[in-house]
């Protein structure tokens, strides 16, 4: 059986940094409540009216990976695309990358939908379309842009504060070679929990004309609702069990792990997992500070900015792992 490898990474951010600072113009908010509660000092937003869609942004960042990779964009076998914001309602992004890259063969393009483990889910799509050696090479991508759907006044404060725009994207390559790239996927979802942290309307249980004809300046359903204390008591259980579960598949423990690169979606909840799980601040991995929570884009921007870094080299053992909406939650063990 063949084993996947992720042979190129890339990242993309739009150029406009939005600070605590500039968000404290438009809210009831501080830095220090920011930074205390979230460890995020500053976030990306695409301009309004500008060049960047989740589309595009995920296109730039898989230039990136594929150039890293050593390879051509026609040499992509397959493309899977994750997002919870795409450009359009239909169809989704992965065809758009298709054509923004010029891929002139007819190659299929899947776009996945599980949030904050979108980026885990795709890889493991992906790990076993190689491993069944149906595809040699796929384009794994996570975008999002999410600024232009926040609610920018104190109602939303609590959810507008925490999420940025950008995406990373991974090349994935089929090797004969034993032991290395990706060990194992491990996926789990909890729906009895889908509406505590969620976008309701409007959708095809609240249509749009609906929603127009209520006309009611209260509404606040087409802005994301979040229970923040239930989602972080949640998050912190199901990280360190994901991760668990990945390394006794594996038969390793938490101190073998090179690199923890957790879902950036808070660092107080990083930061948790870390003195749980005895690791070290060299093996964790964040820059929530920079970007902000960036949900599916937010694993591959971290390991590609973490790659750069030389914080992952040849032989080592990498581990991934998310939660969020859906409940969702999932990780990657990855020997380099
Ligand atoms: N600025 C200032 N005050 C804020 C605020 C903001 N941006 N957002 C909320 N507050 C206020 C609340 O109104 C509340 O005030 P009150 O005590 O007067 O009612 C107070 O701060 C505490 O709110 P609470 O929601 O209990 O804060 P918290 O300590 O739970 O922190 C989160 C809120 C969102 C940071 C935290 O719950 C969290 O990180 N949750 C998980 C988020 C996450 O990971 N989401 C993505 C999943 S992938």
């Amino acid at each position: 059986m063949k084993q996947s490898r992720i042979t190129g990474l890339g990242h993309y951010v739009p150029d406009r940094v939005v600070t605590n600072q500039d968000l404290e113009k438009l809210m009831d908010t501080n830095d220090a409540w920011i930074q205390e509660r979230t460890g995020i000092k500053e976030r990306r937003h695409v301009k309004v009216g500008g060049k960047d869609t989740t589309s595009s942004m995920g296109s730039a960042a898989a230039k990136i990976a594929i150039e890293k990779a050593g390879i051509t964009a026609n040499d992509i076998d397959f493309i899977v695309f994750a997002t919870l914001s795409p450009d359009y309602y239909f169809p989704g992004p992965g065809v758009l990358v298709q054509k923004q890259l010029g891929i002139k063969k007819e190659i299929g393009a899947l776009d996945v939908r599980n949030q904050c483990s979108g980026f885990i889910y795709s890889l493991s799509v992906a790990d076993q379309f190689i491993k069944t050696g149906m595809y040699k090479t796929i384009l794994v991508i996570g975008s999002e842009v999410h600024s232009g759907g926040l609610d920018m006044t104190t109602r939303g404060r609590n959810v507008s504060v925490i999420f940025g725009d950008g995406a990373g994207a991974a090349v994935l390559q089929a090797t004969d070679e034993k032991d290395i790239g990706i060990l194992s996927t491990h996926l789990h979802s909890e729906g009895q929990h889908a509406e505590e942290l969620a976008l309701i309307g409007p959708s095809t249980t609240d249509w749009v004309d609906k929603y127009i004809e209520r006309n009611d300046p209260d509404e606040s359903s087409h802005f994301p609702y979040m229970n923040g204390n239930f989602v972080f008591k949640n998050a912190v259980i199901r990280f360190q069990q994901v991760i668990n579960e990945a390394l006794d598949k594996n038969d390793f423990s938490a101190k073998d792990i090179n690199l923890l690169v957790p879902h950036q979606a808070n660092l107080r909840i990083s930061q948790f997992i870390q003195k749980q799980m005895m690791l070290s601040s060299d093996q964790v991995y964040n820059n929530i500070q920079k970007y902000g929570n960036t949900t599916a884009a937010s694993i591959p921007i971290a390991m590609s900015e973490a790659f750069e870094e030389g914080k992952i080299q040849k032989g080592d053992l990498v581990c991934l792992a998310a939660f969020g909406s859906g409940f969702t939650w999932a990780s990657a063990l990855i020997q380099w």
